[in-house]
């Protein structure tokens, strides 16, 4: 199973909006895909109609009293699950900090979702906690959606060196322009400067556009609700440029990619128990 993080400090920029396609995404290539909502917001919860959980808080979690198999929902799309938000996630530092090993623990709780699923997707709040870390140590890739700011730039930088001093080299470390303006001559300069000096930015840029705003008012994944609209195919194209890593077929750093194929294996493994349904 790999995990795929989509992150940033910064809130507003675009990382559910991204989690929830991506996975979608992921799954409509017959991929078993979980979608974990650590938000305790629960926007991606929302966005795929689902209620969070009442009573599996971070601390029961933790403590191993509920584990993860068991709040699994059905979202009603085709290989494609959830873990919803609990509100206690606000708390999920704290908790943390509580136990042995607090770097290590997401990691280990992922461990009962392995024989399940291919990909599981974390949605993760806005911040830098001991959450966060634990979301790094445990990912495979980090998607981080940047509004182009100077600001925003700077924050990238200061996570790759993050990611350098702590040795995590297998952790590949992925950024896109995300709500782009290109009338905007100060986006369309950031980004060109930004490319020149970072060169692992993806290359598709997600605009702003309201299209991709309303999702959260239909509820339903860009690609699920109009698959030929600009908004479906801007996702699509950003998957495509993830999915190898996911497939195997790159490395984490540097390396040539090797030729993508059409289509994408079906690795699916049976789960040994079926995920609740809503
Ligand atoms: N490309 C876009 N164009 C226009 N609006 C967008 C775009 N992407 C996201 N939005 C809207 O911006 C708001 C924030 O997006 P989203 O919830 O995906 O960000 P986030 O980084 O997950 O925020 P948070 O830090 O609060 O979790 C939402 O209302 C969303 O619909
Ligand atoms: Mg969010």
């Amino acid at each position: 199973m790999k995990i795929i993080a989509v992150t940033n400090i910064k809130g507003g920029v675009g990382k559910t909006t991204a989690a929830v396609n991506l996975a979608y995404l992921c799954a409509a290539g017959r991929r078993a895909t979980l979608l974990w909502d650590l938000d305790p917001q629960g926007s991606a919860t929302y966005t795929l109609r689902a209620e969070a959980h009442q009573e599996a808080t971070a601390k029961k979690l933790l403590a191993g009293k509920r584990e993860l198999p068991e709040l699994i929902l059905a979202t009603g799309y085709a290989d494609f699950d959830l873990l919803p938000a609990n509100f206690s996630y606000r708390n999920f530092a704290v908790h943390l900090a509580q136990r042995r090993h607090p770097t290590e623990r997401l990691l280990k709780m992922s461990r009962s979702l392995r024989e399940i699923y291919d990909v599981l997707f974390l949605d993760c709040p806005a911040g830098i906690s001991l959450l966060s870390e634990n979301v790094l140590r445990a990912a495979d890739v980090a998607v981080v959606p940047l509004v182009p700011t100077p600001l925003s730039v700077r924050m990238l930088t200061q996570l790759r060196e993050f990611i350098a001093r702590e040795g995590w080299t297998d952790l590949a470390l992925l950024p896109f322009f995300s709500m782009v303006d290109r009338r905007r001559s100060l986006h369309r300069e950031l980004i060109d400067s930004t490319r020149a000096q970072l060169p692992m930015l993806l290359a598709t840029e997600v605009p702003y556009r309201s299209e991709i705003e309303r999702m959260t008012l239909e509820r339903v994944p860009l690609p699920a609700l109009a698959p030929r609209s600009e908004a479906a195919l801007i996702y699509a194209a950003l998957w495509a440029e993830i999915a190898p890593y996911v497939d195997g077929r790159r490395p984490a750093l540097g390396g040539a990619p090797e030729p993508v194929q059409n289509g994408s294996p079906n690795t699916r493994r049976q789960p040994e128990s079926t995920p609740a349904t809503r």
